[in-house]
């Protein structure tokens, strides 16, 4: 079983001469005014929550973009700021975009072009070259600043995402020694699919000049490998899992990323989880029996109008739950100045209210969303207290709040619905009840066979799930990541 001490004796044993750095677009750590006050705030995405407990192992230096108000305020001349606020363990630098780069790197290329092209969901990339250029820019920017802290040294480079397929390559130009790792944590398409990037042959090669690139899941390395072998002159080798181009070697591999298992369950317990869920009846307005909880970040990825109209849909066909059931919907804020995000929220919001007002009663209503985040404490207790968790994705990567949710569940009550559409449904099918978010009747039926499902049951399937996820926990990912690489 990994923990975070075999992930550190890894890392001393292998890494000790080599500085390690990882970059990410979002930062873990951001400042933000309060105000008068500036606060250090946690930042929650994917990325983050799965690298922080890490990283806080490794000790070394996380280049991401500057995306806090008070940014600049938190750092030193080398833009370098030590993070966890209360501990230091590690390195925080900043990277700094204008809001004209943040609009061409962030909401355009990475989140209008690559975003919608590898996930299957119908929504249509847009490729403009304006953003194309500034992309190309700012991961150039990215390459400098690793190269910084690189300085003569032995490094092991740790590139996160979507956002950096380019960095790599500018590193190697410079630093050819330098092990260059990627992990892609969103879906990879099919070649179909792929083939309409403009830049396609440009963003494989830059990933192919990293020495490692892992992927979620088995499928979405071989949908890589047939990918070049589509559209580049290199050679790939089924066998090995590997592609030479230019005479470069790329290993290719799946590492299931996860949570931090047994922090999550140990914090679970914490008095101040166990008084929040005291207070959880209190402060969710409507008065439930039954309370079915999702998080998610408001993205046409997660299902999240799929999911509000399975549940009308579940009212409607089961009224004996109406004044009984709250589905309590987290819906963190995202991308906003993307059009499509924004038009989504107000979707996400019309429909809310338009299921309330047709069930509501003068003490009950039956959708609760909170888009204004709450803090970790609460999140846990919400997890701790949910009777069924419900994700929709209609294509994801992996999707951690599954595992969160499972991870919370000391009590082995929950009843955890899941899309067949995500990479955590490979892991967590003997104890998921799993659904098509497209098929609204029958994700209605889900919810309600999950609602009568017995007490046995619940325990037997959630104790399943939570084998794999506390075996298969973030520091398995890392310890494999990094012994994949050592191998090299
Ligand atoms: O899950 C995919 C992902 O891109 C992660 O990399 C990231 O944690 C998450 O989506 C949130 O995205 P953003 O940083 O744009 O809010």
């Amino acid at each position: 079983m990994w923990t975070k001490d075999s992930l550190i004796s890894v890392i001393e044993k292998n890494l000790k001469d080599y500085k390690f750095i990882v970059a990410s677009n979002r930062e873990p750590y951001m400042h933000e005014y309060r105000g008068k006050e500036i606060k250090c705030i946690k930042t929650v995405s994917g990325v983050t929550i799965a690298l922080d407990p890490v990283m806080q192992a490794a000790k070394g230096v996380w280049i991401a973009w500057a995306g806090g108000n008070a940014d600049k305020e938190g750092v030193d001349e080398n833009n370098c700021v030590k993070v966890p606020p209360d501990t230091h363990t590690y390195t925080l630098k900043r990277v700094w975009l204008s809001t004209e780069e943040e609009d061409g790197y962030y909401y355009g290329y990475s989140n209008q072009a690559l975003w919608p092209l590898s996930h299957i969901v119908y929504e249509k990339p847009v490729f403009l070259k304006g953003h194309w250029l500034i992309y190309k820019k700012i991961n150039q920017r990215f390459a400098e600043a690793i190269l910084e802290e690189i300085e003569m040294d032995k490094a092991f480079v740790w590139l996160q995402d979507y956002h950096l397929t380019l960095a790599g390559k500018y590193i190697k130009k410079k630093r050819p020694d330098a092990i260059v790792s990627m992990f892609w944590h969103i879906p990879w398409p099919n070649p179909e699919a792929f083939r309409i990037c403009p830049q396609k042959k440009e963003i494989l090669s830059g990933l192919l000049s990293c020495d490692l690139l892992g992927f979620h899941i088995r499928y979405h390395c071989i949908n890589f490998m047939n990918t070049v072998d589509f559209e580049l002159e290199a050679k790939t080798n089924y066998e090995e899992n590997s592609i030479i181009h230019r005479g470069h070697k790329t290993l290719v591999r799946a590492f299931p990323i996860s949570v931090d298992f047994e922090g999550i369950s140990d914090e679970s317990h914490s008095l101040p989880v166990v008084q929040a869920i005291k207070q959880l009846p209190e402060q969710i307005e409507p008065s439930y029996e039954i309370l079915a909880l999702s998080v998610d970040r408001i993205d046409y990825t997660k299902g999240i109008l799929e999911r509000l109209k399975a549940i009308d849909r579940f009212l409607e066909k089961y009224p004996e739950y109406q004044r009984k059931i709250v589905f309590y919907q987290m819906g963190a804020l995202s991308r906003i100045r993307i059009k499509t995000y924004k038009d989504l929220i107000n979707k996400v919001q019309k429909l809310v209210k338009e299921i309330n007002c047709k069930y509501r009663t003068e003490s009950w209503y039956p959708i609760v969303l909170n888009t204004k985040g709450i803090d970790y404490v609460q999140h846990l207790a919400l997890y701790r207290s949910a009777d069924l968790c419900i994700v929709s994705s209609r294509h994801d990567g992996m999707n951690l709040v599954a595992k969160e949710y499972v991870a919370a569940n000391v009590d082995l009550k929950g009843v955890l619905i899941l899309s067949k559409f995500t990479g955590s449904a490979r892991e967590l099918s003997k104890g998921a009840t799993l659904i098509n978010p497209y098929d609204f009747e029958s994700t209605a039926d889900a919810i309600k066979k999950a609602i009568q499902m017995s007490k046995e049951k619940r325990v037997e399937r959630m104790r399943k799930m939570r084998d794999i996820v506390a075996e298969r926990n973030i520091y398995r990912w890392a310890g494999k990541f990094i012994s994949n690489l050592v191998r090299l």
